[in-house]
């Protein structure tokens, strides 16, 4: 059984459809990658795995359980569904260990010992131990991305959610974190990432989604999408300055 299974989600925000007839698989273990121009619909999409956006209509079924409703736990659907989001959003009032000691004591009912232990465990994992005291406003943004990237495995989620986890950094640093994802994928972490990185995405996925305005118009190798016969297709993929 797929660990999330989309159907014929449908999103829109007053007349706009943004999302139309949108099918997904992900399989325990899967790095799948969404690429897209601006404004194709792929935030929204992630928003609505974790019901941080409400879909129109369509079915999202999360091992085995529909998510879509009424009924349905979205706290503990939250739980299990990893969020990196592109702007880190950090607390920037709490230092590093609070910021990744924070969800475990309000979300897994840690004490506050329980709660940082574990989370100074997550940073060692991501060499932030010696950052622990510092605040998001001291930290570079790679530094703060890897303690968003932290603070979401901390709690042991069953997929990791990645919106444009390096768009807002600059090289150097988009390629730490993109080496990051590329060790989390070979530690067997479900992810679903939407990024412009043409080279994050080859190196994470074996295929790649492309969403065009709602749909998701291909799924497939980089090399065969930058050969794909809709140009449109072809130009996304084959030219990097437009990607
Ligand atoms: N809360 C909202 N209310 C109204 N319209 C919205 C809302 N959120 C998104 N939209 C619209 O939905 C469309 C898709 O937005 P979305 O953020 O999913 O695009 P995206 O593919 O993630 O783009 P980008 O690459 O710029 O991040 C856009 O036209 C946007 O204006
Ligand atoms: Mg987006």
């Amino acid at each position: 059984m797929a660990l999330i299974q989309v159907r014929d989600l449908v999103k829109k925000f007053g007349d706009q459809t943004v999302l139309s007839n949108i099918n997904l698989d992900l399989q325990e273990g899967d790095v799948r990658v969404l690429m897209g121009a601006s404004g194709s619909g792929k935030s929204t999409l992630l928003r609505c795995l974790n019901r941080l956006v409400e879909p129109t209509s369509g079915s999202i079924v999360f091992r085995g359980k529909e998510v879509l409703g009424p009924g349905v736990d979205v706290k503990e659907l939250r739980k299990q569904i990893g969020f990196v989001f592109q702007q880190f959003a950090l607390y920037s009032h709490l230092n590093v260990l609070d910021n990744v000691a924070l969800g475990l004591r309000k979300l897994q009912g840690m004490s506050k010992l329980e709660a940082k232990e574990r989370a100074l465990h997550e940073l060692s994992h991501f060499d932030m131990t010696s950052h622990q005291d510092k605040y998001p406003a001291q930290l570079s943004g790679g530094q703060k991305q890897r303690v968003a990237i932290a603070r979401a495995l901390a709690m042991d989620p069953a997929v990791l959610v990645l919106d444009e986890p390096t768009s807002a950094l600059d090289p150097v640093m988009s390629r730490d974190v993109a080496d990051l994802i590329n060790h989390l994928h070979g530690e067997g972490i479900t992810m679903i990432c939407v990024t412009h990185d043409l080279n994050l995405a080859s190196n994470i996925a074996d295929t790649v989604m492309f969403l065009d305005r709602g749909v998701i118009r291909a799924d497939d190798r980089i090399e065969v999408l930058s050969q794909h016969p809709d140009p449109e297709i072809q130009s996304f993929f084959g030219n990097k300055e437009k990607a």
